[in-house]
């Protein structure tokens, strides 16, 4: 795929709903008393992935147009093991959420597997304080296939060694099942849509500043779930227009949980021209409509608390740090090492192949910022559909364009990224001429 350097970015665009919440809605909806309806679904390989693991857990889900999913759940105890492994793709979200519901599925065993990403991710991070609660659970030396047998569960107060929504999350959902209360301590505050998903489906949860306690429940209820915009999938078009000198890009619609949208608090800090208007609530979560201008950017320095807050943005921080002026920092973001790719060295290869100067350190990046249109040239994704748009936002700031090898890894997150990228263009193209 090759993209060219764009003249400016103007227009409205709204973006597919958020791949966090979507996973959600599948996985509880599927244990809820009856139907739950889903609009807004973000469809991706990732979301289509849940929809094909809780029908093989017996699930019916209606498909009934691009965005809109009937899930009939069977209740909290209604799932049945299928007997042949359960392929989680490349999800993470998926097999560590998924992990966390089949811990309770007293007396039935499951496997979960995943693709050649997935398979060399950390799973230990899961395993670990489900095994506390009393789940059977084994992995290869950390890692998938994970076999779990679901078994009468315990209360715990879990510290969680690294910050993770994902983990927080199966520890909660395995809550669900426990005797008694379970409280899960985070060092950073992370994503909060299972939180406020189970509210919503009247579970009881309390809510403090580093920790969170969930109640054993005894049925779900949801009945419809609105899904907002992805910000993740908002925020490459957001440092495009930021970047690009003469953007006006209105983005509709989009979720501004707090704890997903530190990329713009970092962005703001930069000196970058956002406007939020149309506040609203969309299925539980904030949300509102973004107001994008092109704006000269000054550097800045990330430090840990910060990084659950942008974790999936972080790629595009670099980016954007590098066309700025002076010297930027990320620290305490080793996390990113142990995503879909390890994303500081797939991040640092990307950018100084296109001839920006960006270091990898151990936890995170040193940038070199220099406030000019990056050269442009070649990048490799590594299958990873964040590192492939950030190839993509870098070409249309580059002096010569920029050809991305398996870009066709955005399917993951994000299937229409380019259409919406090329509709972009020409409706920019249009307010120029
Ligand atoms: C997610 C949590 C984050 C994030 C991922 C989605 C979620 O992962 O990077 O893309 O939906 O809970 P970690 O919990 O591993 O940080």
């Amino acid at each position: 795929m090759r993209v060219e350097p764009i003249t400016r970015l103007v227009g409205h665009i709204a973006v597919p709903g958020d791949k966090s919440i979507s996973h959600r809605s599948v996985l509880l909806g599927a244990l809820c008393d009856g139907e739950t309806r889903v609009t807004g679904f973000g469809r991706s390989a990732d979301t289509e992935a849940t929809i094909e693991a809780v029908r093989a857990l017996g699930i019916t889900v209606y498909e009934h147009d691009h965005d809109t999913l009937r899930i009939f759940g069977k209740g909290l105890h209604g799932l049945t093991a299928p007997g042949r492994p359960i392929d989680c793709a490349n999800a993470g979200t998926l097999v560590r959420l998924l992990a966390g519901i089949l811990a309770g599925q007293q007396g039935q065993q499951f496997e979960l597997t995943g693709d050649a990403s997935l398979s060399v991710r950390p799973m230990a991070r899961v395993t670990e304080p489900l095994g506390r609660m009393g789940a059977g659970v084994e992995t290869d030396d950390g890692h998938l296939p994970m076999g779990i047998e679901g078994r009468p569960l315990r209360s715990i107060t879990y510290e969680l060694p690294v910050a993770s929504a994902q983990v927080k999350s199966a520890i909660l959902l395995a809550g669900l099942y426990a005797k008694g209360e379970t409280t899960v301590v985070e060092p950073a505050p992370t994503r909060d849509h299972t939180e406020l998903m189970l509210e919503a489906a009247g579970v009881s949860i309390t809510r403090r500043e580093k920790s969170v306690t969930v109640q054993p429940a005894e049925r779900l209820e949801l009945g419809e779930i609105e899904v907002p915009g992805d910000f993740s999938s908002a925020a490459p078009f957001i440092v495009a227009a930021t970047l690009v000198p003469g953007s006006e890009l209105h983005i509709h619609g989009v979720n501004l949980n707090p704890r997903r949208t530190g990329l713009l608090t970092i962005l703001e800090r930069m000196g970058a021209r956002v406007t939020v208007y149309n506040r609203r609530r969309i299925g539980g979560e904030r949300a509102g409509d973004l107001e994008v201008r092109s704006a000269e950017l000054v550097a800045t320095t990330v430090l840990a608390p910060e990084v659950p807050l942008a974790i999936d943005e972080l790629p595009l921080f670099a980016l954007a740090a590098s066309c700025a002026h002076g010297n930027s920092r990320l620290r305490g973001a080793e996390e990113l090492r142990a995503k879909e790719s390890d994303r500081v060295e797939a991040t640092v290869d990307a950018l100084r192949a296109l001839g920006q100067h960006v270091l990898a350190t151990e936890d995170g990046f040193r940038i070199r910022g220099v406030p000019t249109r990056p050269r442009g040239g070649r990048i490799e994704s590594r299958g990873d559909h964040r590192i492939a748009m950030l190839g993509a936002v870098a070409a249309l700031f580059s002096q010569q364009g920029v050809e991305i090898e398996g870009a066709e890894c955005v399917a993951v997150s994000f299937p229409g990224f380019f259409e919406l990228l090329k509709q972009l263009e020409e409706t920019s193209e249009r307010q120029v001429h």
